[in-house]
C-alpha cells in the first residue's frame, strides 16, 4: 500500500505543478521528470514487480491512471502556453506596426506588347466580321507548299527558309516541318468548306534568320475572304481600314505589284511613313531615314490564285477570294517608331515598361 500513496501523492503534485507551468519550456521540463525515461512516475512503476501478488492488479490500473492524467494534463497545458505566446506576439507585432502609415504599391505588369498587338488586330478585324481561326503549328509541306502552287523543288521556297523536322515524309503530305507562314491555313479554312470564308489567322511563324528587321520565332496574321464575285477593290478597302484602324486615320495605303506562287495578281503593301507622313523629307529638308520616299512596307496580298482553290476543293468558276499575310511584330514596330525587331523579344523591363 505504501506505492498507492506515493502513486497518488506524485499525481497530485504533478498536476499542480503543470498547472502552475507558465511557458511550453516549463512544460517540457515537467514531462522530462514525471513521464520521461528516467522520470519519478516512470521509476514508480519499476518497483510494481515488488509489489505482493494479490494487490498486483488495482495497483497496476492506478498507476495506469495516474499516468493517463498526467499526460492529458500536460498536453492541454501545452496547447494553451502555445497559444498565449502566439496572442501575445501577435500583439507585440501590431503595436509595432503604424497602421497610418501609407502602403507600397506592387509593382503592376502589362500584356507583352506582341500580345497586345494581337489583341488589337483581332478587334479591329472582328468588326468587319472576320472570325479568328488557329491552325497547327507543326505542318505538312503539302500544306506549306504545294497546295499553296509551289511545285516540289521550286525554287521560291527558299524565300521561306524552313526548319525541317526528322521524321519520316507523309506518303501523300511530305515532309513534316515548323509553319514558315500562315499561309497554310488558307487550305485548311478552304478544306473545310464552309462559305463564305471571312478568316483571320494568327499564329506563331518560324524561319531560320535573324538580324534587325527578322528573328527565328515570329508572329503573322492571314486573312482570307472567298466569295462569289470577291475583287481586288474588297482587297483594297479592307487592308485601307486595317490600316486607318491600327494605325490612324491620317495613314494612306498603296499596292504594288509584286509575285506570289499562291496569289494573280500578287501585291507589296505600303503605308504612308509616319515620321515624314508620305513625304519622304522631314519638315528641316533633311532626307526621312525611316521610310523609302514616304513609304513603308508591311506585307503580301493578292487574289488567291485559282489553282490554291482547286487544290482545295473550291470552284474557280464560281468563287473568287484575296488574303494577305502581315508580319504582327512587323506592325507592332512600324506602329512604335522601334528599328530593331530583336528588342521586342528583350527581357528589359526598362524597354518593355515604354509600351
Ligand atoms: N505568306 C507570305 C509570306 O510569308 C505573305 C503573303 C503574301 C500572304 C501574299 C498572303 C498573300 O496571303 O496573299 O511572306
Amino acid at each position: 500500500m505504501e506505492l498507492e500513496k506515493e502513486l497518488l501523492s506524485l499525481k497530485n503534485n504533478a498536476v499542480s505543478l503543470i498547472l502552475d507551468a507558465k511557458t511550453p519550456e516549463e512544460l517540457e521540463e515537467l514531462k522530462l521528470q514525471f513521464v520521461g525515461r528516467s522520470g519519478s512516475l516512470t521509476k514508480l512503476l519499476k518497483e510494481l514487480p515488488k509489489v505482493p501478488e494479490n494487490e498486483r492488479r488495482e495497483i497496476g490500473q492506478l498507476a495506469n491512471e495516474v499516468k493517463t492524467v498526467i499526460e492529458e494534463a500536460l498536453e492541454r497545458a501545452l496547447e494553451q502556453t502555445t497559444k498565449h505566446r502566439q496572442a501575445e506576439r501577435l500583439l507585440t507585432l501590431k503595436q509595432q506596426i503604424d497602421v497610418t502609415e501609407p502602403g507600397n504599391t506592387p509593382p503592376l505588369g502589362h500584356l507583352h506588347p506582341v500580345t497586345e498587338a494581337i489583341e488589337e488586330i483581332t478587334e479591329i478585324f472582328s468588326h468587319i466580321g472576320f472570325t479568328r481561326v488557329r491552325y497547327p503549328e507543326i505542318e505538312w509541306d503539302w500544306y506549306a507548299f504545294e497546295a499553296l502552287n509551289f511545285p516540289k523543288n521550286h525554287p521560291a521556297r527558299d524565300d521561306w527558309e524552313t526548319f525541317f523536322i526528322r521524321e519520316a515524309p507523309h506518303a501523300t503530305y511530305g515532309p513534316m516541318l515548323l509553319t514558315p507562314h500562315t499561309s497554310s491555313g488558307q487550305i485548311r479554312e478552304m478544306l473545310k468548306a464552309e462559305m463564305p470564308i471571312r478568316m483571320l489567322n494568327i499564329a506563331k511563324t518560324y524561319r531560320r534568320q535573324s538580324d534587325v528587321s527578322h528573328v527565328a520565332m515570329f508572329h503573322q496574321f492571314e486573312t482570307l475572304v472567298v466569295d462569289e464575285k470577291i475583287s481586288i477593290a474588297d482587297l483594297k478597302g479592307t487592308l485601307d481600314y486595317f490600316v486607318k484602324s491600327y494605325f490612324g486615320a491620317d495613314r494612306k495605303t498603296r499596292i504594288r505589284p509584286y509575285h506570289f506562287q499562291f496569289t494573280e495578281p500578287s501585291f507589296e503593301v505600303d503605308i504612308t511613313c509616319g515620321a515624314c507622313l508620305g513625304k519622304g523629307r522631314l519638315p528641316d529638308g533633311q532626307e526621312c531615314k525611316l521610310c523609302k520616299e514616304g513609304w513603308l512596307e508591311l506585307g503580301g496580298a493578292g487574289m488567291v490564285h485559282p489553282n490554291v482553290l482547286k487544290n482545295s476543293g473550291v470552284d474557280p468558276d464560281k468563287y473568287s477570294g484575296f488574303a494577305s499575310g502581315f508580319g504582327v511584330e512587323r506592325v507592332a514596330t512600324v506602329k512604335n517608331g522601334l528599328e530593331d525587331i530583336r528588342d521586342i523579344y528583350s527581357t528589359r523591363l526598362s524597354f518593355l515598361e515604354q509600351f
